[in-house]
Parts: structure tokens; C-alpha cells; sequence
């Protein structure tokens, strides 16, 4: 919608626009001539792979993550580039600083969020390229999820797991790799990681020995065999918003992918409503106990998958 406005109030586009990290609910209907890029499986899916071309300018979706928006601005392979972005994910206050770094040119205000474009000179945002932080040698990407260190509930699940884990392990949402990288350290040897974020995924790869990745949805992926373990901390929002159906479509395709001896490893926020459906794809479900200091996570052990 602000992209539509600022099309009529002056931004001029003639040639082939770049858009970054489109969500999957970014209206682009104002633009006829341009390519996609996205880590995202399920927004790649929309769009047509096109071969890279010249590009007139780059369209940036602001993503709430600080140090992904500023990487994505740093690395625009053009000089015109705009951005869209919400209030409450700190565009105006981007909006200010990119004034002062380059030649902003218009501004559109509208439904909570801003649209600006700007022209920038070479190497303006050089200082915005993403640094990744020191964490036990981990390779992390910006805007993944817990890019700053592991993350409290997959701790406390790892603290749970046995201490051997034999057979096919399977890690939906696997994020960076952490909890692949603790079943290797357990002696896994034959595991798949299924995750919707490109980035977080060849962070994964890199954080294993042999874990196989799977740019793929979650929520439907198959594996070809049944596994003995799933491993995983489902997401609980998109963006902003809640979305507690994610986590119950990814219980729903763990008691699908087990093997009828096999066992779910689960962490949540205390507060989401898992329980229900837990009860309605497993046969057994326990509450286990965390390490001190994690109350405010839920852990399951849930066995014999109902199908
Ligand atoms: C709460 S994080 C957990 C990440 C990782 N397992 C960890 O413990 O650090 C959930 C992960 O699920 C991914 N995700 C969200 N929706 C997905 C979907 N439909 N299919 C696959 N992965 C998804 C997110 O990108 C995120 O990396």
C-alpha cells in the first residue's frame, strides 16, 4: 500500500526491482517488473526463480532484526534503494539515521509503518555489514532465530536428552543447529534437519559433522524412513504475530515421521496450549523436569505416535 502511494507521489521505477526478504503477507501488487530474494522456503515458493539480472533498485522489506535490516542495506547491489517497515520495528528512527548517511529522497507515512527511498554512494553503509558475534565457534547468520546464543529452552531440552543417542534423529525447525549439534555430540550419526530459513540452514550445516539439511516446511516435510527421535522447539510467532498452530502442525508431523518405538523431545514456552494435542497424536506424554532456572519452559517426552 505505501509502496503504491509513493509510486504515484514520485518514486520513479522503470527498470527491475531486487525485493528483500519479503514476509509472506508483503503486498507486492504495485510492482510488475521484479525478482524476489528470500531465505524464507514457504515465501520462495510464490515466486518463480528468475536468473540474477541488473536491477534498478532494491525494495527492503525491514525485517525486525536490526543487524539483518542494516546487513541487508549494506549489501543492496544498487544505489536506489527503498524501504518499508513498521513503526514499532524502529523504521522511523532508520528512516533518521539513513538521512544523515545518504540522500533520501521521499517518504511515505502510512498504516503504522514507513516507506522512504534513498540514493546512496558506495561503500555509505559499509559499517552496517553484519559482524557475527563469538559464540563457542558457532556460525550464526543475522536475524536467525537466537543469533545472540543459544537459546534458553533448547538448553534446557538438550539438559534432558539422553546422554546416547542411537538411531535417526530428526530436528524440525532446526534453526542454527544447536540441538543437531548436541545429538552429534551424543553420538548421532544419521540426521535430518528441517528448517524454512535458508540462512539459519547453512548456519546448521556448518555447526554439524553430517546432519542433512532440508529447506522445507515443518509442518509437511516427509522423511523416506521413520525416525527413533524428534527433536525440536517450535516456533510460537511469525513476525509479531502468535501463531500456536505452528507448533501444533509441527506435533501433528512429528507423530507422522516416527517410528511406531519412536520419541518426541519437546520445548515451549510454559504458557502455550500443547498438552491437547499432544494427548491426541501420542499415546504417552510426560512433563520432564528442567534444569534449575528454566520454569518458564515446558518439556515433553511423548511416545507412541497415534496416526
Ligand atoms: C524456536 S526456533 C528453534 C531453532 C532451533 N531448533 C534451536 O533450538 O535453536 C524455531 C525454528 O523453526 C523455524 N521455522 C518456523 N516455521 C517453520 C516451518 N514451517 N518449517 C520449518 N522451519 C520453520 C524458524 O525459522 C526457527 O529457526
Amino acid at each position: 500500500m505505501r509502496l503504491g502511494i509513493a509510486l504515484e507521489e514520485g518514486l520513479e521505477i522503470s527498470g527491475p526491482v531486487l525485493v528483500r526478504h519479503p514476509s509472506l503477507d508483503t503486498d507486492l501488487s504495485a510492482l510488475t517488473n521484479f525478482d524476489v530474494e528470500t531465505p524464507d522456503y514457504r515465501v520462495a515458493q510464490r515466486y518463480p526463480e528468475q536468473p540474477e539480472r541488473e536491477y534498478e533498485a532494491t525494495l527492503i522489506i525491514a525485517p525486525r532484526a536490526k543487524d539483518l535490516l542494516r546487513d541487508l542495506i549494506a549489501t543492496a547491489p544498487t544505489r536506489r534503494i527503498i524501504v518499508d517497515g513498521q513503526k514499532t520495528d524502529g523504521i522511523d528512527s532508520l528512516w533518521r539515521t539513513c538521512r544523515k548517511m545518504a540522500e533520501v529522497h521521499g517518504s511515505v507515512t502510512k498504516a503504522h509503518g514507513r516507506l522512504f527511498w534513498m540514493d546512496a554512494e558506495e561503500g555509505a553503509f559499509d559499517d552496517w555489514h553484519y559482524e557475527p558475534p563469538d559464540l563457542h565457534g558457532f556460525v550464526l547468520a543475522p536475524g536467525v532465530f537466537s543469533a545472540d546464543g543459544i537459546d534458553p529452552g533448547s538448553y534446557a531440552l538438550a539438559e534432558v536428552l539422553p546422554a546416547k543417542i542411537d538411531g535417526h534423529v530428526i530436528d524440525l525447525g532446526a534453526g542454527w543447529g544447536y540441538l543437531s549439534a548436541v545429538a552429534e555430540a551424543r553420538g548421532a550419526t544419521d540426521i535430518d534437519m528441517v528448517e524454512t530459513n535458508a540462512m539459519a540452514l547453512a548456519c546448521a550445516a556448518a555447526n554439524t559433522q553430517h546432519a542433512r539439511g532440508h529447506w522445507s516446511d515443518a509442518t509437511n516435510w516427509k522423511s523416506d524412513k521413520k525416525a527413533d527421535h524428534v527433536l525440536m522447539n517450535p516456533p510460537f510467532h511469525e513476525g509479531r504475530k502468535g501463531t500456536p498452530e505452528l507448533g501444533i502442525a509441527f506435533i501433528a508431523n512429528a507423530a507422522r515421521n516416527l517410528a511406531p518405538r519412536g520419541t518426541l523431545w519437546m520445548v515451549a514456552n510454559r504458557h502455550l496450549p500443547y498438552e491437547e494435542t499432544l494427548l491426541k497424536k501420542f499415546a504417552q506424554v510426560t512433563e520432564l523436569e528442567g534444569p534449575p532456572g528454566t520454569q518458564s519452559f515446558k518439556l515433553f517426552q511423548a511416545t507412541r505416535p497415534k496416526r
